[in-house]
């Protein structure tokens, strides 16, 4: 199993983030990190589920001169459009916390246009057999009720590449420190 390294991380998100095009609904924007990396030309769709953070995307999303930005209080489980809706999805660092990874991955796919694509960041378990994978365990039932349902030791690449899509392709990486935390971040087109 390759590493990309660490360095290559923000390379990934300019150009994967960046490439998105037409709609994009971001799920679990939080206080959208990510405008940023956005092409100014996308409408954008916000999908924050928690109140407090979501009243600050609207600030943030405010700050930005987007063709349009809507916000929406709803979960990934429940997404709150007609299917083939959008042309991309984006998720950083998200489905870690959905209570229901495999309805949220249906819940992508059902709103995705054909053809359209689903671009990820996500930090996920270590392999099996690691230290790191060990912690995972031990520190997902605390993780989940004091980091805000924070699962570290799901297996999200498995799970994208079991939703359906038809392509999925991402890279692995490994955050720099004592943790040894892997990520991926990649595509699955519909
Ligand atoms: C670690 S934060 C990441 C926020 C943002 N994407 C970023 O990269 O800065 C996870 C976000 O997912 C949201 N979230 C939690 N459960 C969710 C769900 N079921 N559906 C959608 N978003 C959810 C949280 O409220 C939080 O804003």
């Amino acid at each position: 199993m390759g590493m990309t390294a660490w360095s290559e991380y923000a390379a990934a998100k300019s150009r994967l983030i960046g490439g998105l095009r037409g709609t994009v609904l971001e799920i679990g924007a939080g206080r959208g990190a990510n405008f940023g990396y956005l092409s100014p030309d996308v409408s954008w769709i916000g999908l924050e589920p928690h109140d407090r953070t979501r009243a600050a995307l609207l600030r943030t999303a405010a700050a930005h001169d987007l063709p349009s930005r809507q916000v929406l209080a709803a979960s990934a489980e429940r997404i709150p459009l007609p299917e083939a809706s959008v042309d991309g999805v984006l998720s950083t660092v998200v489905l870690c916390s959905v209570s229901d990874l495999g309805a949220a991955l249906a819940e992508v796919r059902r709103v995705l246009r054909p053809g359209g694509r689903f671009v990820f960041f996500e930090h996920v378990a270590a392999p099996s057999g690691t230290w790191t994978h060990h912690l995972q365990r031990i520190a997902a039932p605390f993780t989940r009720t004091f980091d805000k349902g924070c699962d570290p030791s799901r297996d999200i690449g498995t799970a994208i590449r079991s939703a359906g899509f038809a392509t999925v392709e991402f890279d692995r990486y490994v955050r720099p420190g004592p943790l040894h935390i892997p990520f991926i971040a990649g595509t699955a087109d519909n």
